[in-house]
């Protein structure tokens, strides 16, 4: 490279430097442009040594080829500088080019898929008992034995258990008692009351398991648990919200409510809600027959302790309801099973719009 070099020396009238400068704008890399700055300006480069020279020569001579000398190192400095800012714009113009993604992509699918009415119903649920002022709470589908029965008052060999077919899983670690796939949503009471101090005012929609199937049962369902706590919540709460949420779920303003006497181990007292409707027809609020659609009570007493709640200071209701059900129920669907299946034909049925989401403003 050096020797390629014009010395400006050698030929005053021409541009001392432009071969250099030429070499420079051509640099077809970085990397080359970095090998031209070393045999250029580095510690041997060629003006460096000569810039070292300098010392030898008479003050005369040296001072007007000091000028000659850094006037040349400017412009050098200069066009390698700009040579940089060129070669590195391209690069990034190259990378953006060949890392290009198109957002003008349709986001959407001609097609844009179907909501599951199961999912739809519990965006309901979540929008209007959201309006109510309840919170969304969670809890696994494996959960322990404690959780699913014990903490809710129904103790090992207790007859609640035998009506829950349940799926045991081994225990956790080999040891203990063995695991079960929720029965029911109620342990996320329990997981909530021992998380938060309260007043509590949470629903619980997922996955729940029993080892039954058929036409009107499956393995694995859905329910909604509801739990209120507080210094003074009574049963009339319970049927108001209920009530509330029964009629504005289904449309029906005038729908006829029942409550009535029951038993869980884990509210005293307990009631069973039932709707009215007309077994032969199906439809709802009409004809002079009651269907079970929820369990319900205020929260037993020795549940709060389990939660570690003082039941001297606090009390509350719970409920629990079954959503494929009440989906079944609202929307005419005679049959459980074709949930799970996962056939098309039936999900562009009964399926529902993503683009029209569970809003109160719409009329849930
Ligand atoms: N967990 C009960 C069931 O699955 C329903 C229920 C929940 C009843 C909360 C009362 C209170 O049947």
């Amino acid at each position: 490279m050096t020797d390629d070099l014009p010395d400006p020396r050698d030929n005053a009238d021409a541009d001392p430097c432009r071969a250099a400068l030429h070499d420079i704008a051509a640099a077809a890399d970085l990397r080359a442009l970095e090998a031209l700055r070393v045999a250029l300006l580095g510690k041997a480069g060629w003006l460096t040594l000569r810039l070292k020279e300098l010392g030898k020569l008479a003050p005369e001579a040296r001072r007007a080829r000091g000028v000659e000398l850094n006037t040349l190192k400017e412009s050098l400095l200069t066009a390698i500088e700009a040579r940089r800012v060129a070669l590195e714009e391209s690069a990034l113009a190259a990378r953006l080019a060949s890392e290009r993604i198109d957002v003008t992509l349709p986001a959407r699918p001609a097609a844009p898929g179907l909501i599951h009415p199961i999912s739809r119903t519990m965006d309901e649920i979540a929008a209007l008992f959201g309006a109510m002022g309840f919170t969304v709470a969670e809890g696994p589908d494996i959960e322990t034995d404690w959780h699913n029965f014990g903490a809710l008052n129904i103790p090992a060999h207790h007859p609640a258990r035998a009506d829950h077919d349940t799926f045991y899983l081994p225990p956790e670690n080999g040891e203990g008692a063995p695991r079960v796939l929720r029965t029911h949503t109620s342990p996320v009471q329990m997981r909530t009351m021992l998380r938060e101090k309260p007043p509590i005012r949470i629903i619980a929609m997922g996955r729940t398991y029993r080892a039954d199937h058929d036409a009107t049962h499956s393995p694995m369902f859905h329910q909604c648990e509801g739990l209120v706590i507080d210094r003074a919540i009574t049963l009339g709460h319970l049927k108001g919200c209920l009530v509330d949420f029964l009629r504005a779920f289904f449309g029906l303003p005038d729908l006829p409510v029942r409550f009535r006497a029951s038993y869980f181990p884990f509210t005293e007292p307990s009631m069973e809600v039932d709707i009215g409707w007309n077994r032969q027809s199906g439809e709802l609020g009409r004809g002079s027959d009651w269907l079970e659609i929820l369990g319900s009570g205020m929260v037993h007493a020795k549940v709060l302790a389990n939660g570690g709640i003082d039941p001297g200071e606090w009390q509350g209701f719970a409920f629990g309801m079954g959503i494929e059900r009440i989906t079944m129920l609202k929307h005419g669907i005679n049959d459980l099973r074709p949930f799970f299946d996962g056939d098309l034909r039936w999900l562009r049925h009964y399926g529902f719009s993503p683009l029209a989401p569970a809003m109160l403003h719409e009329g849930v």
